[in-house]
């Protein structure tokens, strides 16, 4: 079985130098940190209750039932028999981690050819913007009596998948009629929130309308692909338990104490390392791979929302020893390195330009894949492309990329990917959650909440009168409006 590998070399000063590169002694230096980080992860990991409480139930998604996996492949065989079509509404979360497996798994122009996708039906995803020109010229040219919707959302109150739901129920039932709902399934927390309610009110009329999988208690959106992201996996026609035991063999090499042995903590330590001390605030996430760059814009919203904090993390215990983690709202601290997602090799024709000679502030990920499932041959004999392969070239261009880095001190590390297969991309994602827990570890923070997207939420409650908006946040509205100087508007 083959895995994943990483190469750190040039995160360090022997290939960048120490300007610019971590040394060997600063990750001695930080070994009490790692240490410490460590213990207090597998603490809260091995406390069913306070990971459900603190968030971290997602390490436990690589162990689901088999039966439950069985149970979601024949509901999604059920789907793809009967529908044409799956209209995907979720956004953040219950989204990018879906376009990132799609994108990996399945081939390029999935929706485009039937002799690509074979029996599975076509996927569009949608609610994912307030942009309303592609939801309405998807509905305007698809079937409704072909088209099955999923509807994605945990806490069933974000705008943009709200509005999708209504305006596709709303021409689902135009439709095919009143049973509508039987063609909607929502994923959503299995007690709560107002999906769950509709859930309910939808299955009172009638039981087969809006069937329902849950999104388990304890497990936040960006950590979630491997919950809510199962039935889609299926229904695209990608072996579900292949990705669940990618990670699985992930999480277990991921659970090493020892930095040298588990590559999540040695990416995060470095990482850190380079952020705090040599000021690389900037993550470029760079596979050389089209069919990677959405699992670059996923780790994007997994980095940003999981480390972008205002406040450091403050641990209370509670009685009995289990923790609460608040926001210590003493000081406003600012950290989080800023990721950039972009791909090899459009991009060496532009991002790449800046990531040699711009501000070295910043690291570059390269995922490098070893062997394509498919290839091309340049044909002819005129010149020294002819009779070379698109593998070779794109493999050449990525090692290329790397030593024209090192040359201008720029640290960058390359995750070997020996194929793109669905364990080893499960193995990739489940990495990668793993290297950002550990980061906000090592950062003090906390990796599971996401408080600073409530602003723009508060303020559209607001314009929008929504019952309920707290006074608190209504009177910042009105004290603060936005100051608009009429010379300024040019
Ligand atoms: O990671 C997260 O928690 C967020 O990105 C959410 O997934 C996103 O905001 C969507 O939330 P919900 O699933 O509640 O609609």
């Amino acid at each position: 079985m083959e895995h994943l590998q990483f190469d750190f070399n040039n995160l360090f000063s022997f290939n960048v130098g120490t300007k610019h590169g971590a040394t060997e002694k600063q990750l001695q230096r930080m070994l009490p940190d790692i240490r410490s980080a460590h213990r207090h992860l597998k603490e809260v990991i091995a406390d069913p209750a306070g990971r459900v409480c603190l968030g971290l139930e997602w390490t436990q998604l690589p162990l689901q039932d088999k039966a439950a996996v069985r149970e979601i492949q024949e509901l999604a065989d059920g789907i793809a028999s009967k529908y044409d079509n799956v209209i995907s509404l979720g956004i953040g979360g219950s989204y990018l981690g879906l376009k990132a497996a799609q994108d990996a798994l399945r081939p390029p122009y999935y929706n485009e050819f039937q002799a690509l996708r074979g029996k599975q039906p076509r996927i569009y995803f949608e609610g994912n913007n307030l942009d309303p020109t592609p939801l309405r010229a998807l509905l305007q040219n698809l079937n409704p009596k072909k088209t099955f919707v999923v509807v994605i959302s945990k806490s069933g109150e974000t705008t943009e998948t709200k509005v999708a739901l209504d305006v596709v129920s709303d021409w689902l039932k135009k439709g095919v009629g009143n049973k509508h709902g039987r063609q909607v399934l929502a994923i959503t927390d299995p007690e709560t929130g107002a999906l769950r309610s509709t859930v309910e009110e939808e299955q009172a009329e009638d039981r087969l309308s809006f069937r329902s999988l849950p999104l388990l208690p304890g497990v936040g959106g960006r950590y979630s692909e491997l919950n809510m992201g199962l039935l889609h996996l299926a229904i695209i026609g990608v072996k579900v338990q292949q990705v669940l035991d990618g990670a699985k063999s992930m999480a277990e090499r991921c659970s090493s104490a020892s930095v040298s042995k588990n590559p999540a903590y040695m990416y995060a330590a470095l990482q850190t390392i380079l952020y705090k001390q040599k000021g690389k605030s900037i993550a470029m996430m760079m596979p050389f791979s089209e069919t990677l760059k959405s699992t670059a814009d996923w780790y994007a919203q997994l980095l940003a929302e999981s480390l972008g904090k205002k406040h450091l993390r403050r641990i209370e215990t509670l009685e009995g020893g289990r923790e609460r983690w608040v926001s210590d709202k003493r000081c406003i601290v600012n950290v989080g390195r800023t990721p950039v997602p972009c791909r090899g090799t459009n991009d060496l024709h532009s991002i790449q330009q800046n990531n040699i000679e711009g501000e070295n502030n910043k690291t570059v990920t390269f995922i490098r894949v070893e062997k394509f499932r498919e290839d091309l041959r340049v044909p002819g004999k005129k010149d020294l492309l002819s009779g070379k392969r698109y593998s070779e070239l794109i493999k050449l261009a990525q090692e290329a990329t790397e030593w024209a880095l090192v040359r201008e001190k720029r640290p960058n590390c390359t995750i070997i990917m020996p194929e793109i297969t669905p364990f080893l991309w499960g193995e990739l994602i489940f990495f990668f959650e793993m290297a950002t827990a550990f980061e906000g570890e090592l950062l003090n923070v906390n990796a599971f909440d996401q408080p600073g997207v409530e602003g723009y939420k508060g303020y559209m409650y607001h314009k929008l009168g929504k019952p309920g908006v707290a006074k608190r946040i209504a009177q910042q509205i009105e004290r603060h409006p936005l100051k608009k100087r009429g010379k300024y508007i040019l």
